[in-house]
């Protein structure tokens, strides 16, 4: 190999390297930026007065670090609003049309308003009523 293409093939090395330190930067820049925020109303509807439905509902939240409150309607519902990361909301939501408290049994559950937030709006997971 001559002095001309081993240098050439230095300078390729090197940029293949920087370019891979500058991406693998990048990735866990965006790995970050993923815990993305959001927060969404939510309207349960079934058999979910009377079941401890509130107070499970809180326990799911503090489990998942979500933020917001809960409280029983005068149309037999439990509505309420949570806040947190992205994924962990959309676990809750899904606890919150399949599971609810042991006693409970959910026809349905519907969800409002959801939107990225910048920052959280409640300092813990609260019962209203
Ligand atoms: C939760 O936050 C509310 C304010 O939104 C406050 O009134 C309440 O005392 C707090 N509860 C606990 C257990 O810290």
């Amino acid at each position: 190999m001559n002095a001309a293409l081993k240098s050439g093939l230095l300078v390729v090395l090197s940029a293949g390297l920087c370019g891979f330190v500058f991406l693998s930067g990048r990735k866990t820049e965006e790995k970050g930026n993923m815990a993305k925020l959001v927060g969404v109303d939510f309207e349960v509807f079934g058999r979910v007065q009377g079941v401890f439905f509130r107070k499970y509902t809180q326990k799911k939240a503090e489990e998942l670090s979500l933020k917001g409150w809960c409280m029983n309607t005068d149309q037999s519902t439990v509505t309420g609003r949570v806040e947190g990361e992205k994924s962990k909301v959309e676990m809750m939501k899904d606890w919150l049309r399949k599971t609810g408290s042991p006693q409970s049994a959910i026809d349905k559950a519907e969800f409002k308003n959801e939107q990225e937030i910048t920052e959280i709006s409640f300092p813990n997971f609260s019962i209203r009523r």
